[in-house]
């Protein structure tokens, strides 16, 4: 990530590039708040008329860059649309659409008035790259970003939240693009531990035999299709005096092949996305250990990986869970929800106040809601809490039902439950209701399907790239700061 830092609005302007806003007027493009400082720095050369000359609209997602032609001390300016109603979302989305076409340079001025907190987080998520499996390394990288800002407390806040924030959210990025013979249960455990020590929070990882003597019985079944062996991982952030207690629980597939129920080649492509729900949990505890939030954060995250093999777990199996429950095997390939349950089951012995499980859980969410929008089920109430604390931060989530005639369905005639139901009808919320069977009565939950959201397979758009996303990651600190004060 590179460096942010707030600068006062008046600085002489040094950088490579400097980024100004465009808003989409009635009667054509305006220069949004800010720009005035660049424009008085080009003398008597107009910005505006440059703009629409270069057909400029303001549109979200347009990107105009000006060359200064030695008119001023920066090269570049790099005009990005604000469209008609700039909120901080707009912000967000037209600095990561700005900063997405600069990873060439070195330095980088945003001379836009708007929250701090919108700006730095579009630039920090606008400018990431995954360049980890390229052999030649891009020659330059974007080091520092300044914003211009008064530097009160409440900007040099809004920039330490959004830095952390961005921080967590790239480091999921970062898992989910790794490729899945290289990031499998034992070494995603692996990275995960390295953080946790750096960043001072407790951390437990268990083996197969580990998971044996706590009967994870349906980790161990969906891992056993796999030379990789599974592993589930127990990271805390104890505050000194917490307010509340939030288990946090994602799923860990670090590749999803349908395993028996094998999946068709198309539908395989993007499953090494199959561990965003848990990479998505970890960095949101990360973020609140960094930002110190008052509020104890518990994480129970199953890892395994879903293969045929002689090993392999079957169809009509049944499996007994953590907690001793049965469920019957419906189909190998809706193995996210049997290592969720029994996570689920361990990180509801805690005794928490809130539960928030995430999850790529069902292309039947992708049916619902398209690629961007992150589904929400549980407990109407938590559940809405949750989508609000989302949207209000930036993310996408819709709070969808468990309609009560999906539970007897999944009725099984020879063990306490089955995984899937017959039909393909509501899938998503299919999902949602096995789920909800493992939830101790009375702690509200909610369980956010992201298989859209967390893995962009289509172009690059504000400040989200292709490829993993950090889905989640926002609306879930969002939420548990929400707990506080
Ligand atoms: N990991 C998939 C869900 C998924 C699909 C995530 C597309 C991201 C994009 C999950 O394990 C799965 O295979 N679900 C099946 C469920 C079915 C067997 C009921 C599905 O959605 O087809
Ligand atoms: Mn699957
Ligand atoms: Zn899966």
């Amino acid at each position: 990530m590179p460096k942010l830092s707030l600068v006062a609005p008046s600085t002489t302007l040094t950088a490579d590039a400097v980024v100004i806003g465009v808003v989409q007027g009635a009667k054509g493009p305006e220069l949004a708040a800010g720009a005035e400082v660049v424009d008085d720095a080009l003398g008597d050369v107009s910005l505006l008329e440059a703009l629409d000359a270069a057909g400029a609209k303001g549109k979200p997602d347009e990107v105009t860059k000006i060359p200064t032609l030695g008119l001023a001390k920066f090269p570049l300016v790099v005009a990005t649309g604000l469209g008609t109603v700039v909120d901080d979302e707009a912000v967000r989305r037209a600095v990561g659409a700005a900063l997405r076409g600069l990873g060439g340079k070195r330095t980088v001025h945003i001379a836009i008035d708007a929250s701090v907190s919108a700006l730095a987080e579009g630039a920090a998520l606008g400018a990431y790259s995954f360049t980890e499996y390229k052999s030649t390394p891009p020659p330059t990288r974007l080091r520092t970003v300044t914003i211009a800002a008064t530097n009160e407390k409440q900007d040099r806040d809004e920039l330490r939240r959004a830095i952390a924030v961005s921080d967590a959210v790239t480091f999921v990025r970062d898992l989910v693009n790794t490729p899945p013979n290289d990031l499998y249960p034992a070494t995603f455990a692996e990275r995960v531990e390295e953080r946790a020590t750096t960043n001072g929070l407790s951390i437990e990882v268990f083996d197969e035999r580990m998971l044996k003597r706590g009967k994870f019985g349906a980790i161990l079944a969906v891992g056993s299709g796999s030379a990789r062996p599974p592993r589930l991982v127990r990271l805390t952030h104890k505050p000194a005096k917490p307010v509340a207690r939030v288990a946090l629980v994602g799923k860990g597939i670090t590749f999803d092949s349908g395993g028996l129920n094998i999946k068709p080649g198309a539908g395989m492509a993007s499953m090494k996305s199959d561990m965003g729900g848990a990479a998505a949990v970890v960095g949101a505890t990360l973020a609140c250990a960094a930002l110190k939030i008052p509020v104890e954060v518990i994480a129970t995250v199953p890892m395994a990986e879903n293969m045929p093999s002689g090993g392999a777990y079957r169809p009509s199996d049944v499996i007994t869970m953590r907690g001793g429950r049965t469920v019957e095997v419906s189909d190998t390939d809706a193995e996210g929800r049997l290592v969720l349950a029994d996570a689920i089951v361990r990180a509801c012995e805690d005794d928490p106040d809130y539960l928030i499980e995430t999850s790529t859980l069902t292309g039947a969410q992708l049916v619902a809601l398209g690629s961007r929008m992150i589904g929400a089920m549980g407990e109407d109430d938590w559940r809405d809490r949750v989508a609000a604390a989302g949207n209000s931060v930036g993310e996408l989530v819709w709070s969808m039902p468990i309609p009560e005639e999906l539970r007897p369905a999944l009725d099984s005639p020879v063990a306490d439950i089955a995984s899937l139901t017959g039909d393909r009808w509501g899938g998503m919320l299919v999902g949602g209701a096995f789920l909800g069977d493992f939830v101790v009565d009375g702690i509200p939950w909610v369980h956010l399907d992201i298989a859209g959201p967390a893995f962009n397979t289509k172009k690059p758009f504000g400040y989200t790239p292709k490829g993993g996303t950090g889905a989640a990651v926002r609306t879930i600190v969002a939420a548990i700061s929400s707990l506080v004060g």
